[in-house]
């Protein structure tokens, strides 16, 4: 059998990556800490795909830990390294812990990839690594330039593709797949699996959805008064089960030694810039339902404007995202409805 190895597969786009693997015949194992996610979402991932999942509540920084689990699977085949601390605010506040945790979680797997013969690895990054393009790289492809990270976050994604790149240069075993993506959002259309995120969502789509719920006053627009056509940041929203579905190419591409080179980079985005403002009136407009919002102040460290050039993605990797954004956003409402239904 063919294993793909999980970490923070009980996490948002983790545990909708783990439903296409299962789909796709792959056997898969979850190693969560469960520090962002909890342990219900194997019963979603068991009730859509009728699979029960083995699942190792273990931290990825322990190495003795992650050692065991490697053992425990000896028909790994590939991992999808999700397992992270992702909110970019946090990171300013507790840079050490970002440190620690995003890059201390590389470094053991990457050790004991190559001490169990592992040689396959897809990387969570972000276009985050882009920074602002400037205007004549937008839409942004894969040789825009990595700017300096605005985060400890974004950095610790930008030191990751570094050490990934060192180290297959010195193991010709390994073989690395890094998708940098834009903006996630929705949920699987059975509203059994979705976004969860802890406390205040800092994120743009579950703030609407919570507001809509009534579970937030209103929503807050980080500012009109920017350099767009309506004043609000551009964004590029992929909607999470397209995005799921590129890992299992991805995955698929290295098992079927398709890879071009020993490390390739793949943006996955739609190509589509969104405002806030339209994404916010589409969820309106598709769900019936009003969302209060205010203008307020700019956030600090947003930029003004990225969205994807696709066309790598499409053309060398052959994935392309196809859900609209209308569905996107329904299947991140029926989710909310569903944990409200849930309570
Ligand atoms: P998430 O927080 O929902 O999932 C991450 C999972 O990893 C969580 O279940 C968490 O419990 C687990 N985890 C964290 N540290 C761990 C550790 N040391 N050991 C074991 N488990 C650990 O986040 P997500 O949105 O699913 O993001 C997944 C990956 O994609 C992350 O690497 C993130 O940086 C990256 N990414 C996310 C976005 C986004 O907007 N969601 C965009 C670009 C990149
Ligand atoms: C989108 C737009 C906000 C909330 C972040 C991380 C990035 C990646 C994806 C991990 C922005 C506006 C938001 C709100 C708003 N995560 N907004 N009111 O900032 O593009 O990216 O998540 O890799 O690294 O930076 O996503 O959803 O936070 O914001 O007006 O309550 O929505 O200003 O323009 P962002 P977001």
């Amino acid at each position: 059998m063919k294993r793909v190895l999980v970490t923070g597969g009980t996490g948002y786009i983790g545990s909708h990556t783990v439903v296409e693997l299962l789909h796709a015949g792959f056997e898969v194992a979850i190693v969560d800490n469960l520090s962002n996610s909890n342990q219900d979402v194997l019963q979603g991932i068991a009730e859509i795909t009728g699979q029960t999942v083995p699942f190792e509540q273990v931290d990825c920084t322990d190495k003795e830990a992650m050692d065991a689990v490697f053992g425990k699977y000896p028909d790994i085949v590939a991992v999808i390294h999700f397992a992270a601390s992702k909110a970019v605010g946090e990171s300013v506040a507790n840079p050490l812990l970002y440190y620690r945790n995003n890059i201390g979680s590389l470094i053991t797997l990457l050790e004991l990839m190559r001490e169990h013969k592992v040689p396959n690895i897809v990387f969570s990054s972000s276009c985050t690594v882009y920074g602002q393009p400037d205007a004549n790289h937008l839409p942004v492809d894969e040789t825009a330039p990595i700017q300096p990270a605005l985060s400890p976050y974004g950095n610790t994604k930008q030191i990751n593709e570094e050490i990934i790149r060192d180290t297959a240069h010195s193991d010709a075993n390994l073989h690395a797949i890094l998708l940098r993506y834009f903006n996630p959002i929705g949920a699987h259309p059975s509203a059994k699996i979705g976004e969860l995120p802890n406390g205040v969502p800092q994120n743009l789509v579950p703030f609407i959805t919570q507001t809509a719920a009534g579970i937030r006053k209103e929503l807050s627009v980080f500012g009109n008064d920017y350099n767009t056509p309506d004043g609000s940041c551009i964004r590029d929203y992929i909607n999470v089960v397209d995005l799921a579905k590129a890992h299992v190419v991805a995955v698929n591409r290295m098992l079927e030694k398709k890879a071009s080179e020993q490390v390739e980079v793949f943006n996955l985005g739609t190509g589509r810039g969104l405002s806030v403002l339209e994404l916010l009136n589409t969820f309106i407009r598709v769900t019936g339902v009003d969302v209060p919002y205010k203008i307020v102040g700019r956030r600090e460290g947003d930029i003004e404007q990225v969205w994807a050039n696709p066309q790598r993605a499409n053309t060398v990797l052959g994935w392309k995202a196809t859900a609209t954004v209308e569905d996107t956003l329904l299947s991140a409402w029926h989710w909310q409805e569903h944990l409200a239904h849930k309570k």
